[in-house]
Parts: structure tokens; C-alpha cells; sequence
């Protein structure tokens, strides 16, 4: 069963278990995801691991576990711990830096056994999962802050490209879209590392993207990149016309993140708040913390749902 619109699983399936698990991920192929998204970061001996933030305290014990390796400014980089570090820590549910859980309802934070997987493990896990269920799931990388990462001679873009191609994902219809923040890291991918793979140009709602989205910054765009994935405040603020002007230059549209927790302005539940960003703006696909939520609008024949 295909549709021409995706659901793109956030994180995993983020909305029940601890981002960025192996679990979470493993629940959302199994909720009917069309695409897996892990954002990566590299460790101190260079293997890219799933993790959003380039600290590991937020999401993981490592304060307790280490409490004598922060920086200066009171953070646990993962860049200075090697993978074998990274193996003792537990992860768990995002919590702020005031020490609370950014999402009060979500999975136990008491609970354990949760770990921070690398990127060839969550391939091996849908490559395993594909092979044994005959869908053809895809992943959805994000390389979180390249400059950062270029900076402690740990750049992203060829680690991931490796990893990539051994595991299959070759060429303009592979089933993967990278995406990143950085035009420059995905211009550096497509232009001087050779890569056909799609990508996709992220775009937030700060003032210094703001050119990203006018009629010149989509031209530019067009050239190095197969989509877009705005904040999904810019196509509402634009009533819709960001899909049409994208559309019209032959980018797809993959907006961020909609979760059942945290409606978008003007909308009380996310089934609905869904249904208007995939069939009334027109988006082709959308990253959600709540894959089911999504899987029930685009496969209306499968109902995998688990939200109430
Ligand atoms: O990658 C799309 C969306 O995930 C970007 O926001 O901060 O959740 O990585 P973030
Ligand atoms: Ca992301």
C-alpha cells in the first residue's frame, strides 16, 4: 500500500517511548511509518550516534554518570566522549535545563533499559525489519550542527554518506532524504562529495532563514536540493502559498513537528491539525512525534492508531 503523501516518524515514535531509541523506532515502523528520523551527532572517535542535541545531558544520565566532564559552560558534549562511553549512559525522556520533563505526559522517566543506538544500528534495524516484513521503510537523517562538528575534525557528511551506501542507499531513488539546517553541508554533499541521495533544505522560523523562503532563496534552493522542511508556522503564515511557490520549482514539502502535546495555533487536536497541512495546504509529507496519527490519515485501510 503507497500513497503520494509521507508520514515521516520523529525521532522515533516519540510521542511513547524515549526519542532516539532503538524501541522508539522499532514502534513507529511497526505504527506504519513511511520514513524513520534520527538527527546525528558524532562521538569523540568519530561514530555518528542518534542523538538530537550535541549535549548529551538533556536526554541521557550522563551528568550522574560522569559529573566531572562538563565544559566550561556547564554542558556534556558528546563529542568528547568516545562510543564506548556513550554505551554506559541510560537514555530517557527530554527533560529541560531546569530539570523537568519537557513533555509531563509522556513515557515514565523513572523507567530504564533505554540506550543512545548509533546510526548503523537503527539501519540494521530497518534493513532487518524491511527484510523480514517486505516494506521498504526509509530513513530520514539530519545532520545537527556540521560547523560545530567541522570545527572538532569530526564532520558529519562523510561518515554518513559511508554508512549510507553500505547499506544500500545509492542514488536519486534510494529511500532516504537527508536533511540539514546547513545549506553549505548540503551543498557540500551534493557538489564536491558527489552525492545524488535527496535532500532536503530545513528551514526555521528565525529572521536570518527568512531569505530561504522568498522567491530567490527557493531558486537557490532548487539547485542543490530536492525539498523543503519548513517550520511549519512559515506555510501557515503564508497560507499555504510557501507549498504552492516550493511546488512550482519542483521541491517537495516536508514540514516540522506536529505532535498530539503540542498543537499548532488554532487547532485542538492533531488529527485534524494533520488533515489540514497534508490536504489543505498540500504538504507531500510531515514529521510527527505521533506516526499513528498520521499513518490513520494517509492509509485510511491500515488503522494502526494508539493515541485516544
Ligand atoms: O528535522 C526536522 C525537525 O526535526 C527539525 O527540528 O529540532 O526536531 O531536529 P528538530
Ligand atoms: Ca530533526
Amino acid at each position: 500500500m503507497t500513497s503520494d503523501k509521507i508520514v515521516i516518524a520523529h525521532r522515533g515514535a516519540s510521542g511513547y517511548l524515549p526519542e532516539h531509541t532503538l524501541p522508539a523506532y522499532a514502534m513507529a515502523y511497526a505504527l506504519g511509518a513511511d520514513f524513520l528520523e534520527p538527527d546525528l551527532v558524532a562521538t569523540r572517535d568519530g561514530v555518528l550516534i542518534c542523538c538530537h542535541d550535541i549535549h548529551l545531558d538533556r536526554t541521557t544520565d550522563v551528568a550522574a554518570r560522569y559529573p566531572d566532564r562538563a565544559r566550561a559552560d556547564g554542558r556534556w558534549y558528546a563529542a568528547d566522549f568516545t562510543l564506548a562511553e556513550v554505551r554506559t549512559l541510560a537514555a530517557q525522556e527530554r527533560f529541560d535545563a531546569a530539570g523537568d520533563r519537557v513533555f509531563e505526559s509522556r513515557f515514565s522517566a523513572a523507567a530504564q533499559g533505554f540506550a543512545v543506538p548509533t546510526l548503523a544500528e537503527l539501519l540494521g534495524l530497518i534493513s532487518a525489519l524491511n527484510r523480514q516484513s517486505g516494506r521498504c521503510v526509509g530513513v530520514y537523517p539530519e545532520t545537527k550542527e556540521p560547523a560545530f562538528h567541522d570545527a572538532h575534525n569530526l564532520s558529519l557528511e562523510p561518515p554518513l554518506l559511508a554508512l549510507l551506501a553500505d547499506y544500500g542507499y545509492v542514488g536519486r531513488e534510494a529511500p532516504v532524504f537527508v536533511q540539514s539546517f546547513s545549506a553549505t553541508h548540503l551543498r557540500l554533499m551534493r557538489e564536491q562529495l558527489g552525492s545524488e541521495l535527496p535532500m532536503i533544505q530545513l528551514i526555521g522560523d528565525s529572521p536570518d532563514e527568512a531569505d530561504h523562503i522568498t522567491p530567490a532563496g527557493l531558486d537557490a534552493i532548487a539547485a542543490y536540493a530536492d525539498g523543503i522542511g519548513p517550520d511549519k508556522q512559515l506555510i501557515a503564515d503564508s497560507a499555504g502559498q510557501l507549498v504552492v511557490e516550493a511546488h512550482r520549482r519542483g521541491l517537495c514539502v516536508h514540514p516540522y513537528t506536529f505532535r498530539a502535546d503540542q498543537l499548532g495555533a488554532g487547532y485542538t487536536d492533531l488529527g485534524t491539525e494533520l488533515s489540514a497541512y497534508y490536504y489543505g495546504y498540500g504538504v507531500d509529507g510531515l514529521f510527527t512525534d505521533f506516526c499513528d496519527i498520521a499513518v490513520e490519515l494517509v492509509y485510511p485501510q491500515q488503522p494502526r492508531r494508539l493515541h485516544r
